[in-house]
């Protein structure tokens, strides 16, 4: 449950710390998994294992360690694709960090995009129905329409806010429910142990994106979800400089997601592992600041005359906000404005030329489609083409992530791409 309301109450870490499996809170647990190892010296981080080949010194063993590998035992591997130390280092974390007290099993991919895919080509198979929220991640939603209607896989997009009312748009052949919440752009929380339950009662499988929460603001296996997705990129990694996905699957689960992992060779390297691990560390400290950071600004952009609504679940004016208060214990810094269109400078190109002074110049907000980093980002969200089962009736709509700046400096930045935006 979070702690954190648009109103201004801050970070309220002993609710949360109370709440932790086996009595650790998730700052510390995020400082302390991934550190058993066995090393003639302790160091304080693991070393970072590259491999390809892995060495046996007897047929049996190579035999038996296959046999292991094969059946997905935990740490087994007869080759690099299978995992080195490191790399099963940060499969136990994230199981752990993700699962927070339920069983569950983590498998690493080399990017966001390509555990969402995986995950869906290893549980959807053809004549099978998918379920996806009109909000979902553009790229998903393309996957969905491209490579999976053509393995003979029909996706259906729903309203993000159906909850229960899932039910009615269940078949037979129904076999992933994705979520993703808050949605991509447009922030939708969805009620999502309400639609893991139907899924399960119908024998279908859930699957969320989990990006946005990072790994410290939502325990999604307490709501109820069979998979899920991480884009690790993003606040996991925390430093705009490493790409990598993962998907971390409850135990009965596992020997289909890993089976799918192995059959399409999907892997990482040791170093870029070890960048994951490094950014664990410190997430729970940087979340805070991106929290409050990103309220600040959200709460400022409210008050401008240019902007028609902040489209951000902890302020409490989002329709949404009971929802995200009852499931999140926390916000990122990333979120979505909608301009007033009077706003906007007039004529044919006036929309895009105000949104070009609004974006372009910035002193520390830069144009760019990733977020999640120490640092801040501002896209105009184009949507229009992205949503079918509830299309986009609003005005222009600019998404920002908000970095570990100084918010004042953010706000003053901002400020003055309004200003140019409106005498553009
Ligand atoms: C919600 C969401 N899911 C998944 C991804 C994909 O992650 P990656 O960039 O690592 O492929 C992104 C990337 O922007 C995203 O915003």
């Amino acid at each position: 449950m979070s702690t954190v309301d648009g109103s201004g109450a801050g970070a309220a870490g002993d609710a949360r710390r109370a709440e932790a499996p086996g009595g650790r809170s998730i700052a510390s647990l995020v400082t302390e998994v991934a550190r058993r190892f066995d090393a003639r010296i302790a160091t304080a981080n693991l070393p970072v294992y590259r491999a390809s080949t892995v060495l046996f010194d007897s047929l049996a063993q190579a035999d038996a360690t296959g046999r292991a590998t094969m059946a997905g035992v935990r740490h087994a591997s007869t080759y690099g694709t299978a995992g080195t130390p490191t790399t099963h280092a940060l499969m136990d974390a994230l199981a752990e960090v993700e699962g927070r007290g339920h069983a569950c099993r983590a498998a690493l991919m080399p990017s966001g995009l390509s555990a969402i895919a995986t995950a869906l080509l290893a549980f959807a198979k053809t004549g099978d129905h998918v379920l996806m929220p009109d909000s979902v991640y553009g790229p998903a939603r393309q996957f969905a329409q491209g490579m999976l209607a053509g393995l003979g896989v029909h996706t259906t997009f729903y309203d993000p806010r159906i909850g229960a009312g899932i039910e009615a748009l269940m078949r037979p052949q129904t076999r992933v429910v994705y979520l993703e919440s808050p949605g991509s752009y447009t922030f939708e929380v969805q009620d999502v142990p309400a639609i893991c339950a139907v899924a399960r009662r119908h024998g279908a499988i859930s699957m969320i994106d989990n990006a946005w929460a990072s790994p410290v603001f939502a325990r999604p296996f307490d709501w109820g979800v069979d998979l899920s997705i991480l884009p690790l990129t993003k606040y996991w990694s925390g430093h705009a400089d490493t790409l990598m996905g993962a998907v971390v699957a409850r135990e009965a689960l596992w020997p289909t997601l890993w089976n799918a992992v192995r059959q399409t060779g999907l892997c990482v390297g040791g170093d870029d592992a070890f960048m994951i691990l490094r950014g664990l560390r410190t997430v729970e400290v940087r979340m805070r600041r991106h929290e409050a950071s990103g309220l600040k600004v959200a709460r400022w952009l409210e008050a401008r005359p240019e902007v028609a609504r902040v489209l951000h679940p902890a302020l409490p004016g989002h329709p949404d906000h009971a929802l995200w208060k009852r499931d999140f214990d926390g916000a990122c810094g990333l979120f979505s404005f909608e301009l007033r269109r009077e706003a906007l400078p007039a004529g044919e190109d006036g929309p895009e030329r105000g949104l070009a002074a609004l974006c372009e110049g910035r002193r520390f907000f830069r144009i760019g489609y990733s977020w999640g980093g120490f640092e801040s980002l501002i896209v105009p969200a184009r949507i229009g083409s992205l949503r079918t089962a509830t299309p986009w009736s609003g005005g222009p709509l600019v998404r920002v992530h908000i970095g570990l700046e100084d918010p004042a400096e953010l706000i003053a930045d901002l400020d003055a791409g309004l200003g140019a935006m409106r005498t553009a």
